[in-house]
């Protein structure tokens, strides 16, 4: 039985599925049975890598999601509109729909899964997350059996690979990130990447498959790259730590009423942490659960070869469903989208972890034990104080605390901003 797909968009990523479809040589014998009948591209007049008869490519996107001959809309464009809008039209022609688009996911699950299931089709979506690492399915089937108490990831490749430079070449941000763009490793416009927006679209669908409840973007609390400095990365080095961009999920493992931290921060790693050495445009992702313990999905987070593998996954998963129990057997609840309630966010300023900060002070008797002081009146206690050098004629402290709360952490930062000897404090960074 043969499988039409209707592919929207022929950029990086529709490029190598459509490459992989049209040779299914030495592979799955399913890709024989899948046709692509269709794809939507905004211009005819591109130079293409991949060649199709004439009359299969169109600019005409609708017609695509449309098509009553079509059976799987594989969504590739990217951006929110027009793809959200075609998502929807493609489920309310009971098309199943496959799509590498971790932002429309983020914002609009809810609204899309509602349709699907209504309409009876799957949305199915390795390729937002990881690239080509096998991680949604994993999370929805092969770990269905745990309590997930934390996902944790490295799931930028661009900012991964801005900070490995940063900290191999002991260059600032600024430079490394102009370096990027000529190489092609970031883009123009870097802000989805470097201020953790992508990220944090990515740990949204994590952690809704994760711990079971939907989960609303807004709620992800994210800061990006662009404040942390070679001198961070340099003393974060003599500590013990690398610093890298982490996006993280974390509950308790208990019942679904439990709340849940969402956060994605440049973040402090101990060198001998599973995460500290995943460098360059890797992409890695913790998972732990129990009774599991641990998990670590390790690969190539990006890229057209390893992005259309998990599309392609993706369909062979469909078409085999189909084929093996027709179109109208209801849908299988560890690939469909089953929660229905949204899950409870713990507030930044309730977490609790450990901090890294440095200060720029003047060089007189007694600031340590002012900082000390300060921290003290606030509950948070600390797990070390350096002052390792000068700038200048500032004093430079190091501050790293134990685990403490976020709310009272803060308190002590506005209380020790005011005080005389503190000149500045450049940074503050989280410490897993
Ligand atoms: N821009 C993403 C990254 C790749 O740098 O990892 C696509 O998700």
């Amino acid at each position: 039985m043969a499988f039409k797909i209707g592919l929207l968009g022929l950029g990086t990523v529709g490029t190598g599925t459509a490459q992989i479809i049209l040779d299914p040589a030495g592979r799955n014998p399913l890709l024989q049975d899948i046709t692509i009948h269709k794809v939507g591209v905004r211009s005819l007049d591109k130079p293409r890598q991949v060649q199709f008869l004439p009359g299969i490519m169109t600019t005409d996107l609708e017609a695509v999601v449309n098509d009553p001959d079509i059976d799987i809309v594989v969504e590739l464009l990217g951006g929110l509109e027009p793809a959200r809008s075609l998502i929807l039209q493609a489920i309310s022609q009971k098309k199943h729909v496959v799509t590498a688009n971790k932002a429309v996911i983020a914002r609009y699950g809810d609204e899309i899964y509602e349709a699907a299931n209504q309409a009876g089709v799957y949305v199915l979506l390795e390729a937002a997350v990881g690239g080509g690492i096998p991680i949604i399915k994993p999370l929805k089937q092969s770990l269905g059996a745990n309590r997930i108490t934390s996902i944790i990831g490295i799931i930028n490749g661009t900012t991964n690979y801005i900070l490995t430079q940063m900290t191999t070449e002991g260059a600032d941000f600024g430079e490394v990130l102009a370096e990027a763009q000529k190489l092609g490793y970031a883009e123009a416009d870097p802000t989805a990447d470097v201020d953790g927006l992508d990220a944090a679209d990515k740990i949204a669908i994590l952690a809704s498959l994760g711990f079971g409840g939907r989960v609303k973007r807004e709620d992800v609390y994210c800061e990006g790259i662009r404040k942390v400095s070679a001198a961070d990365i340099t003393y974060a080095d003599r500590l013990g730590f690398v610093i890298k961009l982490l996006a993280i999920a974390k509950g308790t493992g208990g019942e679904a009423s439990d709340r849940l931290q969402l956060r994605v921060h440049p973040t402090l790693v101990s060198k001998t942490h599973p995460l500290a050495s995943i460098n360059g445009v890797y992409n890695a992702v913790l998972v732990e659960g129990n009774p599991l313990g641990q998990v670590m999905f390790y690969g190539p987070g990006a890229g057209a070869g390893p992005t259309a593998s998990a599309v392609v996954s993706d369909i062979m998963n469909i078409v085999a469903i189909l084929q093996s129990s027709g179109p109208n057997n209801g849908l299988d609840p560890l690939l469909s989208c089953v929660h229905q309630h949204f899950c409870q966010i713990t507030p930044i300023e309730q977490i609790e972890t450990r901090f890294y900060a440095r200060f720029l002070t003047k060089d007189l008797p007694g600031v340590i034990g002012h900082l000390g002081t300060a921290f003290g009146d606030h509950q948070v206690s600390l797990e070390s104080v350096v002052q390792i050098g000068f700038q200048g004629e500032q004093a430079e402290i190091v501050v790293v605390t134990h685990n403490v709360c976020e709310g009272n952490f803060r308190t002590a930062l506005d209380e020790i901003r005011n005080l005389e000897a503190i000149a500045d404090i450049p940074s503050i960074l989280r410490v897993l």
